[in-house]
């Protein structure tokens, strides 16, 4: 059978990453418990998703010349993700996050962009054919946002389905939007596009059909608002489906999100009809965060199974 394949346009970054009691308050220092320096950037962990999950991967993006750069080619090049596209700026450093993660597995997060900001619709054309043969194409919000308008236009008129995940929060051109097949939300960025604060099942449900009218029509059409411990809503043209979440401990829930959209993208690269491809990504998600760090809880088909097997 022929490998599926997944074209991720989005960041690359090296995570920071502190474990601390709590977080601090304003003019604190705190002593924090360890650190670590991991792999991530909502681009390179959804594409070590899908290729850890057997697609064929392309990624699209910047990283600097410096230290964090090196860091990021060779974990690209252990991962098989294919990165013709991925252009070294001189000009610019790597992208970097600062993550402190909580006892519960909550997280918080600056990100500095620095050369994921430098993707240029140009950097897209390049890569053009990556996009055109690709069964999904992934894209989030830590790149331009013209850049990713170039690079939905290739998808659009080649049939590859566009799977947006709207991270992190900011407003997005109608025109956008109206091309995006599978909007993956959560509860933030949906009352940021939506208007309508999302804080009881019912008003998600509401959120959710907003959303959906505003994406592309002549596709799967499909918003899939994450709730976190509420689970996930599934909001196609003629139906709402609620999928409850799946129960494990916590340990870091950074990159969850990340799990879930690129299990979604696979699963549908692989020809599974849609709410059988949700449930399968909110197992990923699940086993995400399990395990500290981004890139590295990016979990296996074993892994997605087992959780899946317990859970019925
Ligand atoms: O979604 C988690 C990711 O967000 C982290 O890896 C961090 O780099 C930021 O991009």
């Amino acid at each position: 059978m022929q490998q599926s394949k997944v074209t991720v346009v989005g960041s690359a970054n090296v995570d920071l990453v502190i474990r601390a009691e709590r977080m601090p308050t304003k003019g604190e220092t705190l002593i924090g418990e360890t650190f670590d320096i991991f792999t991530g950037g909502k681009g390179f962990n959804q594409a070590t998703a899908a290729a850890r999950l057997g697609a064929e991967v392309t990624l699209i993006g910047r990283i600097g010349a410096d230290p964090f750069a090196d860091i990021l080619r060779s974990a690209i090049e252990s991962e098989h993700i294919d990165s013709r596209f991925v252009k070294t700026d001189v000009e610019s450093g790597t992208g970097i996050a600062t993550i402190v993660v909580e006892p519960d597995g909550d997280n918080s997060i600056i990100v500095v962009p620095r050369a994921n900001m430098r993707l240029t619709p140009k950097d897209i054309t390049d890569a053009a054919d990556s996009i055109a043969e690709a069964d999904v194409l992934l894209l989030q919000l830590e790149t331009p946002i013209e850049t990713s308008q170039t690079a939905i236009n290739i998808a659009k008129a080649n049939d590859t389905i566009v799977i947006l995940d709207p991270a992190p929060a900011r407003p997005l051109p109608p025109s956008l939007l109206a091309q995006v097949d599978i909007l993956t939300p959560n509860a933030t960025e949906a009352a940021l596009l939506s208007g309508h604060a999302v804080n009881t099942l019912e008003a998600a449900i509401v959120t959710a059909e907003t959303l959906q009218t505003q994406i592309a029509t002549d596709g799967l059409s499909a918003v899939v608002l994450t709730l976190g411990e509420q689970g996930v809503l599934l909001r196609t043209p003629t139906e709402s489906e609620h999928i409850p979440a799946l129960s494990v401990d916590a340990v870091d829930t950074t990159g969850a999100g990340d799990a879930f959209s690129g299990a979604l993208a696979t699963a549908l690269a692989n020809g599974n009809e849609l709410s059988e491809a949700v449930r399968f990504a909110v197992a990923a998600g699940a086993a995400a965060v399990t395990v500290l760090g981004a890139t590295p809880s990016m979990p296996t088909r074993e892994k997605i199974e087992a959780i899946l097997a317990k859970s019925c």
